[in-house]
Protein backbone atom coordinates (compact mmCIF):
# COMPACT_ATOMS: atom_id res chain seq x y z
CA UNK A 1 0.00 0.00 0.00
CA UNK A 2 1.05 3.89 -0.67
CA UNK A 3 0.59 5.26 2.92
CA UNK A 4 1.24 8.87 4.06
CA UNK A 5 2.14 9.61 7.86
CA UNK A 6 1.61 13.11 8.78
CA UNK A 7 3.50 14.29 11.72
CA UNK A 8 6.72 12.36 12.68
CA UNK A 9 7.17 12.77 16.36
CA UNK A 10 7.46 9.96 18.89
CA UNK A 11 4.13 8.34 17.05
CA UNK A 12 4.62 9.22 13.74
CA UNK A 13 7.93 8.07 12.96
CA UNK A 14 7.27 4.61 14.54
CA UNK A 15 4.55 4.17 12.67
CA UNK A 16 5.79 5.28 9.08
CA UNK A 17 8.93 3.34 10.01
CA UNK A 18 7.34 0.28 11.18
CA UNK A 19 4.93 0.75 7.92
CA UNK A 20 7.52 0.49 6.36
CA UNK A 21 9.48 -2.32 7.53
CA UNK A 22 6.34 -4.54 7.10
CA UNK A 23 6.34 -3.67 2.81
CA UNK A 24 4.28 -0.71 2.40
CA UNK A 25 5.23 2.36 0.45
CA UNK A 26 5.66 5.36 3.42
CA UNK A 27 5.91 8.98 2.87
CA UNK A 28 6.39 10.66 6.26
CA UNK A 29 5.16 14.52 6.51
CA UNK A 30 6.66 16.88 9.31
CA UNK A 31 6.85 20.95 9.60
CA UNK A 32 10.05 20.88 11.27
CA UNK A 33 12.99 20.10 8.81
CA UNK A 34 15.73 19.23 11.57
CA UNK A 35 13.66 16.50 12.05
CA UNK A 36 13.10 15.58 8.77
CA UNK A 37 16.72 15.52 7.45
CA UNK A 38 17.42 13.51 10.74
CA UNK A 39 14.61 10.76 10.12
CA UNK A 40 16.53 10.62 6.47
CA UNK A 41 19.57 9.93 7.37
CA UNK A 42 18.80 6.83 9.65
CA UNK A 43 18.62 8.97 12.93
CA UNK A 44 16.14 9.16 14.97
CA UNK A 45 15.67 12.54 16.65
CA UNK A 46 14.60 11.35 19.84
CA UNK A 47 15.62 8.15 21.80
CA UNK A 48 13.37 4.95 21.11
CA UNK A 49 15.37 1.43 21.36
CA UNK A 50 14.82 -0.51 17.57
CA UNK A 51 13.77 2.93 15.54
CA UNK A 52 17.11 3.22 14.69
CA UNK A 53 17.05 -0.16 12.75
CA UNK A 54 13.73 0.56 11.17
CA UNK A 55 14.76 3.43 9.54
CA UNK A 56 17.63 1.94 8.25
CA UNK A 57 15.95 -1.07 6.70
CA UNK A 58 13.18 1.43 5.35
CA UNK A 59 15.84 3.38 3.54
CA UNK A 60 17.33 0.00 1.90
CA UNK A 61 14.40 -1.12 1.45
CA UNK A 62 13.97 2.84 -0.78
CA UNK A 63 10.29 2.53 0.61
CA UNK A 64 10.73 5.22 3.16
CA UNK A 65 10.95 8.57 2.11
CA UNK A 66 10.56 11.96 4.79
CA UNK A 67 9.57 15.21 3.59
CA UNK A 68 8.68 18.73 4.50
CA UNK A 69 6.55 18.99 1.49
CA UNK A 70 2.85 17.81 1.88
CA UNK A 71 1.98 17.52 -1.69
CA UNK A 72 4.48 14.55 -1.95
CA UNK A 73 1.24 12.41 -0.29
CA UNK A 74 -0.38 13.11 -3.26
CA UNK A 75 -0.16 9.17 -4.47
CA UNK A 76 -0.81 7.76 -1.20
CA UNK A 77 -4.22 5.93 -0.92
CA UNK A 78 -3.95 5.89 3.30
CA UNK A 79 -3.19 8.85 5.19
CA UNK A 80 -2.55 8.69 8.66
CA UNK A 81 -2.51 11.33 10.95
CA UNK A 82 -0.31 11.11 13.67
CA UNK A 83 0.07 15.07 15.41
CA UNK A 84 0.30 16.22 19.02
CA UNK A 85 -2.56 17.21 20.91
CA UNK A 86 -0.99 18.76 23.79
CA UNK A 87 -2.78 20.45 26.74
CA UNK A 88 -3.74 24.13 25.83
CA UNK A 89 -1.86 26.48 28.36
CA UNK A 90 -3.61 27.50 31.47
CA UNK A 91 -6.48 24.87 30.28
CA UNK A 92 -7.29 21.27 30.67
CA UNK A 93 -8.39 21.24 27.32
CA UNK A 94 -6.47 19.67 24.39
CA UNK A 95 -5.25 21.62 21.89
CA UNK A 96 -6.62 19.98 18.19
CA UNK A 97 -5.66 22.41 15.94
CA UNK A 98 -2.48 20.80 14.96
CA UNK A 99 -5.14 17.87 14.00
CA UNK A 100 -6.98 20.18 12.31
CA UNK A 101 -4.38 21.64 10.32
CA UNK A 102 -2.76 17.85 9.12
CA UNK A 103 -6.20 17.45 7.80
CA UNK A 104 -6.76 20.84 5.98
CA UNK A 105 -3.15 20.32 4.27
CA UNK A 106 -4.27 16.39 2.79
CA UNK A 107 -7.52 18.14 1.37
CA UNK A 108 -6.16 19.05 -1.69
CA UNK A 109 -4.80 15.51 -2.18
CA UNK A 110 -7.55 13.48 -1.96
CA UNK A 111 -9.86 11.42 -3.85
CA UNK A 112 -13.44 9.54 -3.10
CA UNK A 113 -10.82 6.23 -2.92
CA UNK A 114 -8.57 7.83 -0.06
CA UNK A 115 -8.72 6.73 3.61
CA UNK A 116 -7.68 9.01 6.31
CA UNK A 117 -6.70 7.54 9.57
CA UNK A 118 -6.71 9.89 12.18
CA UNK A 119 -4.13 8.41 15.12
CA UNK A 120 -4.03 11.21 17.55
CA UNK A 121 -5.53 11.32 20.83
CA UNK A 122 -8.50 13.66 20.41
CA UNK A 123 -11.71 14.75 22.55
CA UNK A 124 -14.69 12.82 21.73
CA UNK A 125 -16.26 13.90 18.74
CA UNK A 126 -13.40 15.32 16.96
CA UNK A 127 -13.74 12.48 14.07
CA UNK A 128 -17.34 13.71 13.28
CA UNK A 129 -16.34 16.76 13.17
CA UNK A 130 -13.62 16.08 10.53
CA UNK A 131 -15.99 13.63 8.80
CA UNK A 132 -17.94 16.30 7.63
CA UNK A 133 -15.17 18.26 6.74
CA UNK A 134 -13.48 15.70 4.44
CA UNK A 135 -17.12 15.09 2.62
CA UNK A 136 -16.48 17.12 -0.35
CA UNK A 137 -13.63 15.03 -1.12
CA UNK A 138 -15.03 12.05 -1.15
CA UNK A 139 -12.70 10.51 0.95
CA UNK A 140 -13.59 8.18 4.29
CA UNK A 141 -12.27 8.71 8.26
CA UNK A 142 -11.78 6.58 10.37
CA UNK A 143 -10.20 7.02 13.68
CA UNK A 144 -7.72 4.11 14.78
CA UNK A 145 -5.86 5.10 18.50
CA UNK A 146 -2.97 4.53 19.23
CA UNK A 147 -2.15 2.55 22.16
CA UNK A 148 2.14 2.58 21.95
CA UNK A 149 4.16 2.94 24.83
CA UNK A 150 7.26 4.81 24.88
CA UNK A 151 10.55 2.73 25.15
CA UNK A 152 7.66 -0.08 23.91
CA UNK A 153 7.10 1.55 20.54
CA UNK A 154 8.68 -0.46 18.13
CA UNK A 155 7.02 -3.59 19.49
CA UNK A 156 3.95 -2.41 20.39
CA UNK A 157 3.74 -0.90 16.42
CA UNK A 158 3.99 -3.77 14.72
CA UNK A 159 2.35 -6.43 17.71
CA UNK A 160 0.13 -4.50 19.04
CA UNK A 161 -2.43 -6.00 21.69
CA UNK A 162 -5.79 -4.81 19.51
CA UNK A 163 -6.79 -2.34 16.82
CA UNK A 164 -9.88 -0.74 16.97
CA UNK A 165 -11.52 1.18 14.33
CA UNK A 166 -13.75 3.97 14.32
CA UNK A 167 -15.48 4.24 11.38
CA UNK A 168 -18.84 5.74 9.95
CA UNK A 169 -22.06 3.58 9.23
CA UNK A 170 -22.09 2.34 5.11
CA UNK A 171 -20.07 2.67 2.15
CA UNK A 172 -17.62 4.85 3.81
CA UNK A 173 -17.20 2.66 6.88
CA UNK A 174 -16.51 -0.78 4.95
CA UNK A 175 -13.75 1.37 2.46
CA UNK A 176 -11.94 2.19 5.08
CA UNK A 177 -11.76 -0.80 6.79
CA UNK A 178 -10.94 -2.62 3.70
CA UNK A 179 -8.18 -0.16 3.55
CA UNK A 180 -6.78 -0.47 7.04
CA UNK A 181 -6.89 -4.33 6.57
CA UNK A 182 -4.49 -4.57 4.05
CA UNK A 183 -2.54 -1.94 5.62
CA UNK A 184 -2.45 -4.42 9.14
CA UNK A 185 -2.68 -7.86 7.13
CA UNK A 186 0.33 -8.92 8.86
CA UNK A 187 -1.10 -8.11 12.55
CA UNK A 188 -4.40 -9.60 11.58
CA UNK A 189 -2.29 -12.66 10.40
CA UNK A 190 -1.18 -13.04 13.60
CA UNK A 191 -5.11 -12.91 15.22
CA UNK A 192 -4.80 -9.56 16.61
CA UNK A 193 -8.09 -8.35 18.11
CA UNK A 194 -9.76 -6.23 16.08
CA UNK A 195 -12.84 -4.02 16.78
CA UNK A 196 -15.06 -1.97 14.52
CA UNK A 197 -16.66 1.20 16.11
CA UNK A 198 -18.36 4.13 15.66
CA UNK A 199 -16.11 7.02 15.68
CA UNK A 200 -17.42 8.24 19.38
CA UNK A 201 -16.73 4.94 20.93
CA UNK A 202 -13.08 4.69 19.48
CA UNK A 203 -12.00 7.81 20.55
CA UNK A 204 -13.07 7.36 24.00
CA UNK A 205 -11.28 3.59 24.00
CA UNK A 206 -8.30 5.09 24.05
CA UNK A 207 -9.18 7.69 26.45
CA UNK A 208 -10.87 5.57 28.85
CA UNK A 209 -7.77 3.51 28.85
CA UNK A 210 -5.65 5.79 29.46
CA UNK A 211 -8.01 6.87 32.53
CA UNK A 212 -7.46 3.77 33.75
CA UNK A 213 -4.14 2.98 34.27
CA UNK A 214 -3.67 6.57 35.35
CA UNK A 215 -6.45 5.36 38.12
CA UNK A 216 -4.71 2.56 38.89
CA UNK A 217 -1.52 3.67 39.63
CA UNK A 218 -3.11 6.62 41.78
CA UNK A 219 -4.85 4.12 43.72
CA UNK A 220 -1.25 2.50 45.27
CA UNK A 221 -0.29 5.88 45.25
CA UNK A 222 -2.82 6.36 47.67
CA UNK A 223 -2.77 3.23 49.15
CA UNK A 224 1.14 4.55 49.68
CA UNK A 225 0.30 7.68 51.55
CA UNK A 226 -1.87 5.45 54.20
CA UNK A 227 1.19 2.59 54.20
CA UNK A 228 3.29 5.93 55.18
CA UNK A 229 0.47 7.33 57.80
CA UNK A 230 0.28 3.55 59.60
CA UNK A 231 3.97 2.01 58.65
CA UNK A 232 2.55 -0.57 56.35
CA UNK A 233 4.74 -1.47 53.13
CA UNK A 234 3.18 -0.62 49.42
CA UNK A 235 5.39 -2.52 47.60
CA UNK A 236 4.38 -5.92 49.68
CA UNK A 237 0.55 -4.61 49.67
CA UNK A 238 1.04 -3.92 45.66
CA UNK A 239 1.90 -7.74 45.25
CA UNK A 240 -0.65 -9.14 47.69
CA UNK A 241 -3.36 -7.26 45.98
CA UNK A 242 -2.24 -8.07 42.56
CA UNK A 243 -2.03 -11.78 42.97
CA UNK A 244 -5.99 -11.42 42.62
CA UNK A 245 -6.36 -11.31 38.77
CA UNK A 246 -9.42 -9.41 38.85
CA UNK A 247 -6.67 -6.76 40.29
CA UNK A 248 -3.49 -7.37 38.46
CA UNK A 249 0.00 -6.78 39.55
CA UNK A 250 0.69 -4.81 36.48
CA UNK A 251 0.56 -1.05 36.80
CA UNK A 252 0.32 -1.13 40.75
CA UNK A 253 4.20 0.38 41.38
CA UNK A 254 4.12 3.01 43.71
CA UNK A 255 6.50 5.85 43.74
CA UNK A 256 6.94 9.42 41.97
CA UNK A 257 3.52 9.11 39.83
CA UNK A 258 2.98 9.20 36.31
CA UNK A 259 4.02 11.88 33.76
CA UNK A 260 5.19 12.06 29.63
CA UNK A 261 3.05 13.34 27.20
CA UNK A 262 -0.24 11.07 27.66
CA UNK A 263 -1.63 10.23 30.87
CA UNK A 264 -1.45 13.73 32.22
CA UNK A 265 -2.70 15.40 29.59
CA UNK A 266 -5.49 12.73 28.73
CA UNK A 267 -7.14 12.53 31.48
CA UNK A 268 -7.19 16.31 31.96
CA UNK A 269 -8.46 17.04 28.42
CA UNK A 270 -10.93 13.61 29.25
CA UNK A 271 -12.15 15.99 32.03
CA UNK A 272 -12.18 18.77 30.13
CA UNK A 273 -14.53 17.23 27.40
CA UNK A 274 -16.86 15.50 29.70
CA UNK A 275 -17.76 19.49 31.14
CA UNK A 276 -18.19 20.20 27.51
CA UNK A 277 -20.95 17.41 27.07
CA UNK A 278 -22.50 17.93 30.83
CA UNK A 279 -20.91 14.59 31.93
CA UNK A 280 -18.63 16.52 34.06
CA UNK A 281 -19.52 14.33 37.37
CA UNK A 282 -18.83 11.21 35.28
CA UNK A 283 -15.24 12.36 35.44
CA UNK A 284 -14.66 14.15 38.23
CA UNK A 285 -12.78 11.25 39.95
CA UNK A 286 -10.27 11.71 37.59
CA UNK A 287 -9.09 15.38 39.45
CA UNK A 288 -8.42 13.31 42.19
CA UNK A 289 -6.37 11.24 40.43
CA UNK A 290 -4.21 14.16 39.53
CA UNK A 291 -4.53 15.43 42.96
CA UNK A 292 -2.53 11.88 44.35
CA UNK A 293 -0.28 11.75 41.52
CA UNK A 294 1.04 15.72 41.99
CA UNK A 295 1.43 15.38 45.86
CA UNK A 296 3.55 12.64 45.08
CA UNK A 297 6.31 14.80 44.31
CA UNK A 298 5.92 17.39 47.16
CA UNK A 299 5.84 14.54 49.23
CA UNK A 300 9.39 12.80 47.88
CA UNK A 301 10.35 16.56 48.44
CA UNK A 302 9.52 16.67 51.90
CA UNK A 303 11.02 13.35 52.33
CA UNK A 304 14.25 14.38 51.01
CA UNK A 305 14.36 17.29 53.22
CA UNK A 306 13.28 15.76 56.26
CA UNK A 307 16.29 13.52 55.96
CA UNK A 308 18.84 16.12 55.78
CA UNK A 309 17.40 17.93 59.05
CA UNK A 310 14.99 20.16 57.55
CA UNK A 311 17.04 22.05 55.07
CA UNK A 312 18.51 21.73 51.44
CA UNK A 313 20.46 25.35 51.82
CA UNK A 314 23.97 24.92 50.78
CA UNK A 315 23.19 20.61 50.17
CA UNK A 316 24.15 18.70 47.25
CA UNK A 317 21.44 16.41 46.06
CA UNK A 318 22.11 14.21 42.74
CA UNK A 319 19.12 13.30 41.25
CA UNK A 320 19.31 10.00 39.11
CA UNK A 321 17.22 10.37 35.99
CA UNK A 322 15.64 13.34 34.12
CA UNK A 323 12.95 11.51 31.52
CA UNK A 324 9.36 10.50 32.76
CA UNK A 325 10.20 7.00 32.55
CA UNK A 326 13.30 4.46 31.75
CA UNK A 327 14.00 3.54 27.88
CA UNK A 328 12.75 7.21 26.96
CA UNK A 329 14.51 10.63 26.15
CA UNK A 330 10.86 12.53 26.84
CA UNK A 331 10.95 14.88 29.70
CA UNK A 332 7.55 16.24 29.05
CA UNK A 333 5.60 16.68 32.52
CA UNK A 334 8.72 14.35 33.81
CA UNK A 335 8.24 14.05 37.50
CA UNK A 336 11.93 13.67 38.36
CA UNK A 337 12.02 17.28 36.92
CA UNK A 338 9.35 18.63 38.99
CA UNK A 339 11.21 17.41 42.11
CA UNK A 340 14.77 18.64 40.87
CA UNK A 341 13.09 21.71 40.14
CA UNK A 342 11.37 22.01 43.56
CA UNK A 343 14.85 21.24 45.82
CA UNK A 344 16.51 23.55 43.48
CA UNK A 345 13.95 26.65 44.64
CA UNK A 346 14.31 25.63 48.17
CA UNK A 347 18.10 25.98 47.95
CA UNK A 348 19.47 22.66 47.24
CA UNK A 349 22.26 22.60 44.89
CA UNK A 350 20.81 19.78 42.22
CA UNK A 351 22.71 17.51 39.16
CA UNK A 352 20.45 16.42 37.32
CA UNK A 353 21.96 12.82 35.30
CA UNK A 354 20.14 10.66 33.23
CA UNK A 355 21.49 8.17 30.46
CA UNK A 356 19.44 9.75 27.29
CA UNK A 357 17.20 12.37 28.12
CA UNK A 358 20.18 15.24 29.83
CA UNK A 359 19.54 17.24 26.33
CA UNK A 360 16.06 17.88 26.21
CA UNK A 361 15.84 18.24 30.60
CA UNK A 362 18.55 20.90 29.58
CA UNK A 363 16.44 22.75 26.84
CA UNK A 364 13.36 22.35 29.23
CA UNK A 365 14.59 23.41 32.75
CA UNK A 366 18.34 25.09 31.66
CA UNK A 367 18.70 26.66 35.54
CA UNK A 368 19.53 23.00 36.73
CA UNK A 369 22.91 21.50 36.10
CA UNK A 370 23.28 18.45 34.33
CA UNK A 371 26.28 15.81 34.38
CA UNK A 372 26.14 12.54 31.93
CA UNK A 373 28.18 10.28 33.65
CA UNK A 374 26.45 8.70 36.75
CA UNK A 375 29.69 8.69 38.79
CA UNK A 376 30.60 11.86 38.22
CA UNK A 377 27.07 13.15 39.30
CA UNK A 378 27.01 11.03 42.26
CA UNK A 379 30.81 12.79 43.52
CA UNK A 380 30.37 14.35 46.67
CA UNK A 381 26.46 14.44 46.78
CA UNK A 382 24.98 14.90 50.26
CA UNK A 383 22.01 12.85 49.17
CA UNK A 384 20.65 10.64 46.23
CA UNK A 385 17.42 10.60 44.94
CA UNK A 386 16.31 7.74 42.37
CA UNK A 387 13.57 8.99 40.68
CA UNK A 388 13.64 7.28 36.67
CA UNK A 389 14.22 3.95 37.35
CA UNK A 390 16.68 2.82 34.68
CA UNK A 391 18.48 -0.01 34.88
CA UNK A 392 21.75 1.25 35.33
CA UNK A 393 20.48 3.14 38.54
CA UNK A 394 18.90 -0.50 39.75
CA UNK A 395 22.06 -2.09 39.54
CA UNK A 396 24.06 0.49 41.69
CA UNK A 397 26.40 -0.92 43.64
CA UNK A 398 25.88 0.63 47.54
CA UNK A 399 29.65 -0.02 48.64
CA UNK A 400 31.08 1.35 45.18
CA UNK A 401 28.62 4.32 45.26
CA UNK A 402 29.21 5.29 48.62
CA UNK A 403 33.10 5.86 47.76
CA UNK A 404 31.76 8.67 45.55
CA UNK A 405 29.21 10.44 47.49
CA UNK A 406 29.35 12.97 50.65
CA UNK A 407 26.50 11.31 52.40
CA UNK A 408 24.98 8.34 52.45
CA UNK A 409 21.42 9.08 52.12
CA UNK A 410 19.40 7.45 49.25
CA UNK A 411 15.66 8.08 48.21
CA UNK A 412 14.23 5.77 46.07
CA UNK A 413 10.95 7.04 44.27
CA UNK A 414 10.55 4.41 42.77
CA UNK A 415 10.74 1.85 45.27
CA UNK A 416 13.01 -0.71 42.53
CA UNK A 417 15.89 -0.38 45.36
CA UNK A 418 16.60 -3.75 48.13
CA UNK A 419 16.25 -1.49 51.48
CA UNK A 420 18.00 -4.49 53.51
CA UNK A 421 21.08 -4.36 50.71
CA UNK A 422 21.58 -0.76 51.15
CA UNK A 423 20.79 -0.21 54.67
CA UNK A 424 23.78 -2.84 55.57
CA UNK A 425 26.25 -1.20 53.39
CA UNK A 426 25.26 2.10 55.59
CA UNK A 427 23.16 3.93 54.04
CA UNK A 428 20.10 5.81 55.16
CA UNK A 429 17.31 4.24 52.29
CA UNK A 430 13.98 5.94 52.47
CA UNK A 431 11.05 5.19 50.03
CA UNK A 432 7.48 6.43 49.07
CA UNK A 433 5.00 4.05 50.79
CA UNK A 434 7.45 2.23 52.68
CA UNK A 435 8.84 1.92 56.72
C1 LIG B 1 0.88 5.51 28.07
C2 LIG B 1 0.02 4.26 27.85
O1 LIG B 1 0.60 3.14 28.52
C3 LIG B 1 -0.10 3.97 26.36
O2 LIG B 1 -0.95 2.87 26.15
C4 LIG B 1 -0.65 5.20 25.68
O3 LIG B 1 -0.69 4.98 24.29
C5 LIG B 1 0.19 6.44 25.97
O4 LIG B 1 0.31 6.60 27.39
P1 LIG B 1 3.51 6.01 28.09
O5 LIG B 1 3.14 7.42 28.43
O6 LIG B 1 4.54 5.74 27.05
O7 LIG B 1 2.20 5.22 27.60
O8 LIG B 1 4.03 5.36 29.43
P2 LIG B 1 3.59 4.23 30.46
O9 LIG B 1 4.54 3.10 30.38
O10 LIG B 1 2.15 3.93 30.39
O11 LIG B 1 3.90 5.01 31.83
C6 LIG B 1 3.23 6.22 32.14
C7 LIG B 1 3.73 6.79 33.44
O12 LIG B 1 3.25 6.04 34.55
C8 LIG B 1 5.26 6.84 33.60
O13 LIG B 1 5.61 8.09 34.16
C9 LIG B 1 5.54 5.71 34.56
O14 LIG B 1 6.72 5.94 35.31
C10 LIG B 1 4.30 5.73 35.43
N1 LIG B 1 3.99 4.43 36.07
C11 LIG B 1 3.68 3.36 35.30
C12 LIG B 1 3.96 4.33 37.46
O15 LIG B 1 4.21 5.32 38.17
N2 LIG B 1 3.63 3.12 38.03
C13 LIG B 1 3.33 2.04 37.30
O16 LIG B 1 3.02 0.99 37.89
C14 LIG B 1 3.35 2.15 35.89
Amino acid sequence: MKISVIGCGYLGAVHAAAMASLGHEVVGVDVDADKVAALTSGRPPFFEPGLSELLVKGQELGSLEFTTDVSRVADSQIHFVCVGTPQKPGEFAADVTYVDAAVDSLVPHLTSTSVVVGKSTVPVGTAERLAVALVPTGAALMWNPEFLREGHAVEDTLHPNRLVYGVADGEAGEQATAGLDEVYATMLDEQTPRMVTDFATAELVKTAANSFLATKISFINAMAELCEASGADVTQLADAIGIDDRIGRKFLNAGLGFGGGCLPKDIRAFMARAGELGADQAVAFLKEIDSINMRRRVRMVDIARDTLDGSFIGKKITVLGAAFKPNSDDVRDSPALAVARLIATQGGVVTVTDPQAIDNAAMTFPELNYVADTSQALADADAVLLLTEWQEYRDLDPVATASLVAGKVLIDGRNVLTPEVWRSAGWTYRALGRP
